[in-house]
């Protein structure tokens, strides 16, 4: 007779018991964004928009919109990062895009910052801010604006909170999504520092 067949149950005593091997350690890499990131950041973008407040889209964006938007970053040489696991996934992104278009606004921007779900609460977003944030001052940039919703975003406000943002405003009821009145709450840092030429300028 076979051991397993006259007792089926006996287990091993803890101290015999293989180990389980270890999960590997989280680990990933920041770099600059390219054109073949895009898909990726795409469906980490549009999920959010489907199933999340976050961002006021409604509608999926398109990879066309994407690249469009990515491409006017690149061209104003603002920083447009991504988070890559050591696997090689794109775990999140973030961006700086111009605050508005008149001229005298050219050095603030908003910034914008999206992880794919399963990567949030691990470090990443802090990592990408924090690199976004020297990029950002290496570029020129002088004031970052935070545009967050204020229902559902609560992570983002902490982590802004925690860079050193300051709530500067808050609007009631400018946007509807999910069939309820949704606010933002407006948040801005400033760069020190930056390049000569910019610091001559402020
Ligand atoms: C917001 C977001 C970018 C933060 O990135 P993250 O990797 O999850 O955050 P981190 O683990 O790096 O933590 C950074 C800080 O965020 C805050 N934070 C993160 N998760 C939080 C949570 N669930 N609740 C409250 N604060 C949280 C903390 O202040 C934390 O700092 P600490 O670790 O020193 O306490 C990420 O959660 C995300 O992509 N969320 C969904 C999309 C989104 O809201 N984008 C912003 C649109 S304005």
């Amino acid at each position: 007779m076979l051991e397993e067949e006259y007792n089926p149950r006996r287990k091993l005593p803890p101290h015999l018991r293989p180990v389980p091997p270890s999960e590997p350690a989280f680990s990933f890499e920041l770099r600059q964004a390219t054109e073949r990131d895009l898909p990726d950041m795409l469906e980490i973008y549009n999920h959010y928009v489907a199933n999340s407040t976050v961002t006021f889209d409604e509608d999926a964006l398109t990879l066309r919109e994407m690249r469009h938007k990515y491409r006017d970053v690149e061209r104003l040489g603002f920083p447009w990062l991504v988070a890559v696991s050591s696997t090689g996934m794109i775990l999140g992104y973030c961006y700086v895009t111009p605050w508005k278009a008149k001229a005298a606004y050219r050095y603030t921007v908003e910034d914008s910052i999206y992880l794919s779900p399963a990567a949030t609460g691990k470090g990443v977003g802090k990592a990408l801010m924090a690199r976004m944030l020297d990029d950002a001052r290496a570029a020129g940039i002088k004031e970052v604006i935070a545009v967050i919703a204020d229902k559902g975003a609560e992570a983002s406000i902490a982590m802004h909170e925690r860079f050193g943002f300051k709530k500067i405003g808050e609007m009631g009821r400018v946007g509807f999504k999910f069939n309820r009145w949704l606010g933002t709450v407006l948040m801005q840092k400033s760069l020190k520092g930056g390049p000569r030429a910019v610091r001559a300028a402020k």
